[in-house]
């Protein structure tokens, strides 16, 4: 199974790829969707499900998804479609680091996607370029919850340019770049585990579903170091945060 199918199968029980519960994304919507006309930019949208469910709710807004990868975009249009949402949808398939327009933004979505930017300042001077007066960022990142082991540490941050903090100095940091938080919601265990084991599980149920597939040594092992890094290394350690932020 090449990997755009495999990611496809994994997500399909949390097509939200971050760890927060559905009824959690609709409050945080609401919280961020201040005006009915609202233009609604996402930055690292991924399938655009953020974007989907904020078309279907606000029947007058409009929105802008941007990733590197269009990989999952033809079944994003597909939804629009059949939401009835398509025309006020774009997708957008460019490095976001690139990404510029001239329509300024009333609400800038970023969740999960910071390392794309590096790290999260870049993150933050995005949006605020995006960001029309008064608008709304909500900003979804990880940090650490309890102080990682060397090995967790190599394993998260070696291989990229992103460095995580404790959830204080994310803060600190986010109101000394000159931006005032209107609200947090800091991602529960039940939200991690709902997160994870809908990817480790959807993979193994599929390869024991499937006995005689050829792909299924390669599902059941892939699932099994998944739930391996997971319940042994960065469970209950490593945190998740959106915070709503307005410029100060
Ligand atoms: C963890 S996913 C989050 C997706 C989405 N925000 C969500 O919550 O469902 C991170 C996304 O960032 C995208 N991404 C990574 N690097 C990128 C880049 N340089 N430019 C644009 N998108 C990027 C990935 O393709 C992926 O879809």
């Amino acid at each position: 199974m090449d990997r755009q199918e495999l990611s496809a199968l994994a997500h399909a029980n949390h097509p939200i790829y971050a760890p927060v519960s559905d009824s959690r994304v609709d409050d945080l919507l609401a919280r961020t969707v201040r005006r009915p006309d609202a233009h609604v930019l996402d930055l690292g949208c991924g399938k655009g499900e953020w974007l989907l469910r904020a078309l279907r709710t606000y029947p007058a807004i409009t929105a802008v998804g941007v990733d590197v990868s269009s990989e999952g975009f033809g079944s994003t249009r597909e939804s629009a479609t059949r939401l009835g949402v398509a025309d006020r949808l774009e997708l957008i398939t460019q490095d976001v680091k690139e990404y510029r327009s001239s329509c300024k933004a009333d609400v800038v979505l970023s969740i999960g996607a910071a390392y794309a930017f590096g790290e999260l300042l870049p993150t933050l001077r995005a949006a605020r370029e995006q960001l029309g007066d008064d608008g709304m960022f909500l900003l979804g990142d990880c940090f650490w919850e309890r102080e990682p082991s060397p090995e967790l540490l190599e394993e998260m941050e070696g291989a990229g340019p992103q460095r995580f903090t404790d959830l204080p100095t994310l803060v600190d940091n986010v109101v000394a770049d000159g931006w005032t938080p209107v609200f947090q919601y800091v991602s529960t265990q039940t939200d991690w585990d709902d997160y994870e084991w809908s990817w480790v599980g959807s993979l193994a149920d599929w390869a024991l579903d499937h006995p005689d597939h050829p792909d299924r040594e390669q599902l059941l092992r892939v699932s099994a170091e998944h739930r391996h890094r997971y319940v042994h290394g960065y469970r209950g350690v490593l945190g998740f945060v959106f915070l709503l932020l307005r410029r100060s």
